[in-house]
């Protein structure tokens, strides 16, 4: 069983639904390695009686408003590892042109960091990665810089290409890379949003997430005291994982879920998938379009009594599904997510579920209009 296949039966069983749901690698020492980073250098922020939101942050997560990922492109292992999917600023354009307000960028970093302390981030990709950001802000969109992939933390096999690291420094690594984040982009604008981690999962358990991620914001905010943090729920971000965030004490926070729901739909014919689900599902009847709106309502729900805001950050159909129902399920999404003010993120621009043809250059008008349209 595969870790996607994991997310999706955790999610139905938390549910309740089961049944009625369908750089350098070589670890060389550097010569700026001072002493060796220890988790005692990153303490974590008191948790347990979060502020709730201000109400600058409840602002931001409204004017975040419809955005799409960046995907496939720097959460791969290298930039143009999958699909050949390089960046292009042509896509900052017609994002922006379109009508997106937000970008939300994946990034590996760990692929492109020192395997040992101090974990210093490969200048150049550092400086590709900023320059990503610095026209995206040009443009005026807002942008969700997150922490994807990092193999090894959630305890999953490596993909092709990656690189391996002591599990000793997992945790480590991750608040050293977080540190030098914050810190080259502290001066940016307000518009930049740091996601601490997507879709924590398996090693990442709630008590090990909750604490990573108490750490992870007080590295923040050691530079950057106001900027706004994202941070979701294990299991992948599921809303029915929310009530297990531990959040910490602070008021620039949004919180995210993503919602593939209903994932026999969204995941069909899926590679990443073991075993397949079947083709041919389509969307959306009475049924599905409960399951799609279940953990919205959840989320809206927890929001409410937490008094944080959600953000959408992920939800999409894979291109093995049929384009119109595709169309109807993102529209269904859409439309869910905006009656509960929630701002919104669609999985993806360029790839496999992209809402743009990279090859043609121009947008997939049924699911552009789901997004965008009147
Ligand atoms: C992952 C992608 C995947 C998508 C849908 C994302 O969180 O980063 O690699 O395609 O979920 O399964």
């Amino acid at each position: 069983m595969t870790m996607i296949s994991f997310r999706h039966i955790a999610s139905l069983l938390l549910a309740g639904m089961w049944l009625a749901t369908c750089g350098d690698s070589s670890g060389a020492p550097s010569e700026e390695a001072g002493p060796t980073l220890t988790i005692a250098d990153f303490p974590p922020m008191a948790s347990g009686s979060p502020p709730g939101a201000a109400s600058t942050t409840q602002a931001l997560a409204h004017a975040l408003g419809r955005g799409v990922n960046f995907g496939n492109m720097f959460d791969a292992p290298n930039e143009g590892d999958w699909d050949q999917l390089f960046f292009r600023e042509a896509f900052l354009d017609e994002a922006h042109a379109a009508g997106f307000t937000t970008i939300r960028l994946p990034v590996r970093w760990s692929n492109h960091a020192r395997a040992t302390s101090p974990f210093t981030i490969d200048e150049p990709f550092f400086a590709r990665i900023e320059h990503v950001v610095d026209e995206a802000l040009l443009r005026e969109l807002y942008v969700v810089l997150d922490m994807h992939h990092y193999r090894q933390l959630d305890g999953d096999a490596l993909d092709y290409g990656e690189k391996s690291v002591d599990e000793e420094v997992l945790e480590v690594r991750f608040l050293a890379m977080w540190r030098q984040i914050a810190a080259r982009f502290a001066d940016k604008s307000d518009k930049l949003l740091f996601e601490l981690y997507n879709e924590p999962h398996a090693r990442l358990d709630d008590n090990a997430w909750n604490d990573l991620a108490a750490r992870a914001i007080n590295v923040v905010r050691e530079t950057n005291p106001e900027r706004v943090v994202v941070i979701g729920p294990t299991q992948w971000n599921n809303a029915y994982k929310l009530e297990s965030l531990k959040l910490p004490n602070d008021p620039y926070v949004i919180v995210m879920i993503h919602n593939y729901e209903p994932f026999a739909f969204t995941h069909q014919g899926a590679e990443w998938i073991t075993p397949a689900l079947p083709s041919g599902v389509t969307c959306c009847d009475a049924t599905q379009l409960a399951q799609l709106r279940a953990p919205l309502a959840l989320a809206a729900d927890w929001s409410a009594r937490h008094d944080y805001p959600i953000f959408l950050g992920e939800f999409g159909a894979y291109q093995a599904a049929d384009m119109d129902a595709r169309a109807t399920f993102t529209r269904a999404m859409r439309d869910a997510a905006e009656d509960l003010d929630m701002s919104w993120a669609y999985w993806e621009l360029a790839a496999s579920f992209g809402v743009y043809d990279p090859v043609a250059g121009a947008f997939r008008a049924e699911l552009c209009d789901a997004l965008l349209g009147p």
